[in-house]
């Protein structure tokens, strides 16, 4: 008897949040909303407090909620709306979505290639579980959704120079396990219920933010080191080349994806390509501005391995085609930027307790 009231209940809630939602699809929310209210996860990771920037500028401040299970810094507490939510509790999720009229969702949290190797439980439980509160969520209420793929979603089997959009995905982390995992699940849904879902292959992010636990992470160390100490041992040999882009290229390439109409797109997932260098193209580019830096090499056999299976120039001519990117740091560019807001973020304390 009580079962049943309260089914009836559950179901009568869940009949109001509808009706709701039908009312806001009517009014020009939801996945095609032009002024779209967007959640956030992983918010206070490498890309999080970043992407809000930009969205918050197209978009309004008010419009963009970022969400972590970090504590933010008092700037980002006033620079717009935060709410606590860790991506395996659905249904917090969901109360925020529900209160706040959520139209997009902008998936970051996940853990990277190298610290999911060092705990392969927890990798699976962020990016795979992950993955599906979110999928679920967004079917549910019919929200755009866009989730970061990965140079690491290809292994030793795929093309390396240049890596084709449509080509062997058999990565040999856990992290491009669960990658390849988001982009075929991502793409099912969209076939099977019309879930506008989005993915792009992001190279290596260069920013000056620290990301921690990724493979590419050197090329940002490498930068704060030459700064800070005039040296650095890296982890990778001097040779290794994978492709990498530098932050405000990879969250133009994420806004500019999202807003393009649905018509211009003919895959979920895309390819991005920028720039490629290894270690020692790096180091020496380094030395231009620091002719004294010395950088020594100490390969670490797991990060070695990782980045040894990963392409070293992505394909991304489907991209340029379709929704007209286009990158606009080359390398050169790229390593004067960030040598400049290296030295502002050491000045900074502020920026360094936002990523504590
Ligand atoms: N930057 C990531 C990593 O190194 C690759 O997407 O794990």
């Amino acid at each position: 008897m009580f079962k049943n009231t309260r089914l009836r209940s559950i179901s009568a809630q869940q009949q109001t949040i509808r009706t709701l939602y039908n009312n806001h699809w009517q009014n020009g929310g939801g996945a095609t909303s032009k002024n779209p209210t967007v959640l956030i996860t992983g918010g206070l990771g490498q890309l999080g407090i970043e992407c809000s920037k930009l969205l918050r500028s197209q978009y309004g401040a008010e419009k963009v909620i970022l969400t972590d299970i970090r504590q933010p810094s008092q700037s980002i507490l006033k620079s717009g709306p935060f709410q606590y939510a860790n991506i395996l509790d659905p249904r917090r999720l969901e109360k925020i979505v529900i209160d706040n009229k959520v139209d997009w969702i902008v998936h970051l949290s996940a853990t990277l290639s190298a610290k999911g190797e060092l705990d392969i439980p927890l990798a699976t439980k962020v990016n795979i579980e992950g993955m599906q509160n979110i999928i679920e969520l967004a079917k549910h209420y019919k929200l755009r959704v866009f989730v970061p793929s990965t140079i690491g979603a290809f292994g030793p089997d795929s093309p390396k120079n240049p890596t084709p959009n449509l080509t062997i995905q058999r990565p040999r982390t856990i992290y491009g396990v669960s990658k390849v995992y988001a982009e075929l699940l991502g793409e099912y849904y969209h076939h099977k219920f019309g879930l506008d879902f989005r993915s792009l292959r992001l190279p290596g992010v260069v920013s000056c933010d620290l990301p921690g636990g990724g493979t590419t992470d050197y090329a940002i160390d490498m930068f704060h080191n030459a700064i800070t100490k005039g040296k650095y041992e890296c982890y990778l040999k001097p040779k290794t080349t994978v492709p990498m882009i530098y932050i405000d290229d990879c969250l133009r390439a994420i806004y500019e994806f999202m807003d393009a109409p649905n018509d211009a797109i003919q895959r979920r997932v895309y390819n991005i390509n920028a720039v490629s260098f290894s270690p020692e193209d790096l180091a020496n580019e380094i030395r231009n501005y620091f002719p004294q830096f010395e950088v020594t090499y100490n390969p670490d056999a797991i990060r070695q391995e990782i980045a040894d299976s990963w392409p070293e120039v992505l394909d991304d001519t489907e991209a340029r085609q379709d929704w007209k990117w286009k990158p606009e740091y080359n390398f050169k560019t790229l390593v004067e930027t960030m040598i400049d807001q290296v030295k502002v973020f050491h000045h900074t304390p502020e920026r360094i307790a936002s990523t504590a």
